[in-house]
């Protein structure tokens, strides 16, 4: 029934210190990892649950900046924050590391050193951007300039965030230093690159069979689809070498001993993944334990919770570098999650767009059990998923106060009122409405089967990492509990079948005390308090599980005759209206306010223009008259236009928005005193003036009448 005790380093992805943790990142990788580390403790496996702060790599340095601060000022607020925050939310690390810990830079540096030993590198001299004025290479995030696929003028080096391609910093169109503003000039730079396409076979070995050299490693099926299906999209595009250095100034320093490694850093998914591994070093050194047993040996398994954006990273790039050092276990299973949107939109950091998990949990401390319960139900397991407050209002208020609170709370209070608290003694032959027997067990012995059951679900679902699947079978407890005392109604029996009531009492406490089990890995605080009420010791994570699975599977009671309660007390609070509408009117305000804050500071796009300058445009409105593609050229149409009474041929780039038939007729603004020039040999005088509309759709400027000149004045 129980699988025999099994080592498992557990990780959830280390959050960058440069900014505070949302709700969607909780229910990603942290939240998700918690309810699974809980039930493995409590099946008695050998579970080290380990994170710690990423504090390194480009997004320190630019919020430093960004703050006027220093990297280490920046890592230090933020790591400070996270420990609190995950306090708050009943993440139970054995281990919170950090990454700028002397450990963990020996760690990384052992790493590369071995690398670079056996081999496995590639060096390559490349060119890259550097500013003369501040004197450094810069980093891809450093570099802003016009993305060449969508125009967008604000495109980063490594990604426009306007049409989401990922982009190389020599892609840019007039890329400009973000540091200085001054244009970047390019030079030549050494880096050492991961051969990631020679790895390809055993990669998609890895991740299609999940065999390694033929020797089984895990069982493909296990794993979530979108999981393998982005591996495989990856492999099927063909991987290129990765650079694992980079010239930063803020970062693991390459070995200095290598030759060419002065000024360098680990690329910083050469050095974070690691942080799991100098994490565990450190937790093996405070509990006395060797590390090695959890990284390296057959019967251990390696776990990583991540959000999808992290896929690549923990499934080819960090098992690649496992395998190239050798002597480490791959990933057994990398079971990431989808995104969470909030009120329909895409939780957004730059947009303040989010819910704030330790401000929301300063403000609300009571509520941590309830976020984590509505986070689950709503967790993104195989498709992104939605969080809304009013679905929060509806979760807690049907589910947890008036389904499972209000089961456990009526048992308790009827115990109370009819046998004083005590668990009452019940007569085995008392047949109760909706209870079942066989020849073999009596019917008690039967409920107590089919509670097994239930829990044995919960229990399945969670080691198959479908923490929705489990919570359902949670509260499907509650309301089978809810229907053995509807069907009884034991506050009306009690006068005339006193017997009865006893055994549905003794039976719907039996319940509770199995939610109590049950409720631990979603919602530990609120199973504390039970169990507390329940005059039950809190729910000893190492092996508890499997001590009441025994019980329930030989037909035994949780709870004895005679056994005392305390006095219940409600577990979940309504949720009122009002307190909906202040959330949401609060999401709104934030963003409202941040985007405010970003006008006020950046007056976007092209500097200034002089009154003057404006003055020599010379605009006017004109009809097209005929339209016909240029010749080789995918997007340019040739136009004949009537200006004036005149016509003037016009080549413009419109040919992916706008067939050549439906233009004449058209009334359009041109720039009329564009100098002419030639394009694709076709002599064109003058420019049409296009908007582009949110869909990204250019649309004509067009005149509300066509009189041939305008007032720009
Ligand atoms: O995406 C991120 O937030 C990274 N800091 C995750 C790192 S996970 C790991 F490799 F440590
Ligand atoms: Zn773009």
């Amino acid at each position: 029934m129980i699988h025999p005790p099994q080592r498992y380093i557990v990780t959830s992805a280390l959050p960058y210190a440069n900014g505070p943790l949302h709700i969607g990142h909780l229910t990603g990788a942290y939240l998700s990892a918690d309810i699974y580390v809980r039930m493995l403790r409590m099946l008695d496996h050998d579970v080290a649950f380990i994170c710690g702060s990423d504090e390194h790599g480009a997004a320190i340095t630019m919020r430093a900046l960004k703050e006027n601060s220093t990297p280490q000022a920046i890592i230090d607020k933020y790591h400070a924050l996270f420990e609190s925050t995950f306090k708050k939310a009943g993440i139970s690390f054995d281990m919170y590391h950090r990454t700028s810990s002397p450990l963990h830079h020996e760690t990384a540096q052992e790493f590369f050193k071995t690398l670079y030993a056996q081999g496995e590198f590639v060096e390559e001299e490349s060119d890259q951007y550097y500013d003369k004025k501040a004197d450094k290479f810069l980093a891809d995030r450093y570099i802003k300039g016009t993305c060449p696929k969508c125009s967008n003028p604000d495109a980063y080096g490594d990604q426009c965030e306007r049409c989401g391609s990922s982009l190389s910093p020599l892609e840019l169109i007039d890329p400009v230093s973000t540091i200085t503003g001054t244009k970047p000039e390019l030079r030549k730079t050494k880096h050492w690159y991961l051969p990631l396409d020679k790895y390809e076979s055993w990669l998609r070995e890895y991740i299609e069979q999940g065999t390694l050299e033929g020797e089984e490693h895990h069982d493909p099926d296990e794993w979530k689809a979108h999981v393998t299906g982005q591996c495989k999209s990856w492999l099927d595009g063909g991987l290129q070498p990765r650079a694992m250095t980079r010239d930063l100034d803020w970062g693991v320093d390459v070995p200095q001993d290598i030759p060419d490694a002065v000024g360098k850093k680990l690329y910083v998914w050469m050095d974070a993944p690691i942080g799991y591994i100098s994490a565990t070093k450190q937790w093996a050194k405070d509990k006395g334990k060797n590390w090695e047993d959890y990284w390296k040996s057959e019967d251990a398994r390696l776990i990583h919770f991540i959000g999808k954006d992290n896929i690549v990273f923990h499934c080819l790039i960090f098992p690649s570098i496992l395998k190239a050092h050798g002597g480490y276990n791959l990933p057994y299973n990398v079971p990431a999650n989808q995104f969470l949107n909030l009120e329909e939109q895409k939780i957004s950091t730059s947009r303040n767009w989010a819910i704030w998990v330790d401000e929301f949990l300063t403000e609300h401390p009571d509520q941590a059990d309830a976020l984590r319960y509505v986070l689950t139900k709503n967790m993104p397991e195989q498709k992104d998923a939605e969080f809304t407050w009013k679905g929060y209002q509806a979760d807690v208020n049907a589910d947890l106060v008036g389904n499972l609170a209000n089961f456990i709370h009526r048992v308790m209070v009827l115990t109370h009122k009819y046998y004083d608290g005590k668990i009452p003694a019940f007569d085995e032959d008392t047949p109760i409405v909706g209870a079942r027997g066989n020849d073999e067990a009596s019917w008690h012995e039967v409920e107590m089967m089919d509670l097994f059951d239930r829990m044995w679900s919960i229990q399945n679902a969670i080691e198959k990492f479908e923490f929705r699947n489990g919570l359902k079978g949670l509260l499907d407890i509650a309301t089978a509990g809810n229907q053995i005392l509807q069907f009884n109604e034991p506050w009306k029996a009690i006068k005339s079948e006193p017997e009865e009531v006893a055994v549905v009492l003794n039976l719907c406490i039996q319940y509770v005390a199995a939610l109590s089990l049950a409720m631990h890995p979603f919602m530990p605080e609120a199973s504390a308090r039970l169990r507390q009420q329940l005059g039950m010791d809190p729910v000893s994570e190492q092996g508890s599980w499997v001590e009441t699975m025994n019980a329930l599977a030989n037909g035994e009671h949780l709870l004895a005759e005679d056994h005392a309660l305390n006095q219940p007390e409600h577990l979940f609070t309504r949720i009122e209206d009002t307190w909906v509408e202040d959330q949401v009117k609060k999401l709104h305000d934030m963003s409202k306010q941040e985007s405010s804050k970003q006008e006020e500071k950046a007056p976007e796009g092209k500097p200034d223009i002089s009154f003057e300058d404006f003055m020599k445009l010379d605009l006017r409105t004109a009809r097209i008259v005929d339209a016909v593609k240029v010749p080789k050229a995918d997007k340019l149409l040739k136009l004949t236009l009537e200006v004036n009474g005149t016509e003037r041929t016009v080549v413009s780039g419109i040919a992916e928005h706008y067939q050549p038939e439906e233009l004449p007729g058209k009334n359009v603004v041109i720039l009329a005193n564009l100098a002419p020039r030639k394009i694709r040999g076709v002599e064109s005088e003058g420019m049409i003036l296009m908007a582009e509309a949110s869909d990204g759709k250019l649309h004509f400027v067009s005149a509300t009448h066509d009189d041939s000149g305008m007032s720009i004045g």
